[in-house]
């Protein structure tokens, strides 16, 4: 069982939120992160939080030479890896830079980590790499086709893990794609806290609750689902945190490259998200119904059988539960971690 786990993006949203569950659970944890979308505040609250030290890098996981210091300075057993740009939308502006980071930053750590004998790596897939899905729920064997250069970098690097598995078959790997994690840690202290605008559905519409941002925009009202607007399957953040943490504990089982849908099976639209936070937060949340965003398809809901079938883990938290877990760390953060601890 690994002991010492590395954890890249260790200080954004889910990464944070696993750092603190690893902690908990007596795991030694070393953080990698530049902070590109997230601060060092938030490596804070998860020790407060857990009542235990991590040992933090600020290092881009494209330089090789600050990836070998750390392999070098710790014995790892295993590495969760989060650190990537995630914004469907962004992807198609900058989509070099999304490939470079999230396509550099994978081959870089896992070069390292050869470098160093580490072969286990739980990896931040997603369930963005369906797309335009042919029918729902999406079982783990439905074809990828992703939709836009965010999806593609992560289809591509299941790939580039594949591949790195056939050659060398020491290596364990877990690609685990998350649906729609969202929520917070039930102590109101460690949420999602993303830096500049949200882009995500639920970091936007909670700093429309506090007064950040005047309105959601409910991006296209015309798609082919009950109500028009797009569905997805919202899950709790912590459920997303504990299926890392079964998958950690079994990726010595066997060698080789697995695949599974972290979900809840359930599907909501926007609209139904829309009236769930505004019940979490005591007042209608305002919007407006606007254009489709580029890159969107209309609905992705998991069939969460297959992970809970191996590890017997699923999702426990209903959305009640991850709006008002999300509404809790906004209020009492409504700045973010700038508020201090
Ligand atoms: P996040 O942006 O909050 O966290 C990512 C972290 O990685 C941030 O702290 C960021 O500063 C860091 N980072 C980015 N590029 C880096 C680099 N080159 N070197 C070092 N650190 C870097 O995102 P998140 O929501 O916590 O997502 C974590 C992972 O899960 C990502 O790989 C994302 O693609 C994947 N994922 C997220 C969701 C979601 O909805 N949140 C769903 C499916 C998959
Ligand atoms: C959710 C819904 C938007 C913002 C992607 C990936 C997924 C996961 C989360 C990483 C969509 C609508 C959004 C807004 C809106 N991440 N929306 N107004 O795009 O479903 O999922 O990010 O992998 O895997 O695919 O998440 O939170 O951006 O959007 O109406 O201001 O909310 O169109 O239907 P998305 P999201």
């Amino acid at each position: 069982m690994p002991t010492t786990v590395l954890v890249t993006g260790g200080a954004g949203f889910i990464g944070s939120h696993t750092c603190v569950d690893l902690l908990e659970h007596g795991y030694e944890v070393v953080v990698v992160d530049n902070y590109t979308n997230s601060s060092p505040a938030a490596l804070d609250r998860v020790q407060k939080i857990a009542g235990r030290p991590l040992v933090g890098y600020v290092a881009d996981l494209r330089d090789r030479h600050a990836l070998d210091g750390v392999f070098e300075r710790h014995a790892i057993d295993a590495v969760i890896h989060f650190a990537a740009k995630k914004a469907v939308g962004e992807s198609m502006e900058i989509p070099i830079d999304y490939y470079d980071i999230n396509l550099a930053g994978t081959t870089s750590l896992l070069r390292s980590m050869h470098a160093h004998g580490v072969h286990q790596i739980v990896f931040s897939s997603s369930c963005s790499i369906y797309g335009d899905a042919v029918r729902v729920p999406l079982t783990e064997d439905d074809q990828a086709r992703p939709t836009n250069p965010y999806a593609r970098s992560k289809w591509i690097c299941e790939q580039i893990l594949r591949d790195a598995c056939e050659r060398y078959p020491e290596i364990s790997a877990i690609a685990l794609r998350y649906f729609n994690p969202i929520g917070a840690h039930p102590s109101g202290q460690l949420g999602e806290v993303p830096t500049g605008v949200p882009n995500n559905v639920v970091p936007y519409l909670m700093q429309v609750a506090v007064g950040r941002l005047e309105k959601l925009s409910v991006f296209g009202s015309d798609y082919a689902t009950p109500d028009g607007t797009a569905v997805r399957d919202y899950i709790h953040v912590l459920d997303v945190v504990a299926g890392h943490r079964v998958a950690m504990e079994h990726l010595e089982d066997e060698s080789g490259m697995r695949v599974f849908n972290l979900g809840t099976g359930v599907g909501t639209s926007v609209l139904q998200l829309v009236s769930a936070l505004s019940v979490a937060c005591g007042k209608a949340l305002p919007y407006q119904l606007a254009d489709r965003r580029p890159g969107d398809v209309a609905t992705l809901v998991a069939d969460p059988q297959r992970v809970e079938r191996a590890w017997g883990w699923q999702a426990t938290r209903d959305l009640a539960d991850m709006c008002r877990d999300a509404w809790r760390f906004q209020r009492l953060n409504p700045a973010g971690y700038l508020g201090g601890i």
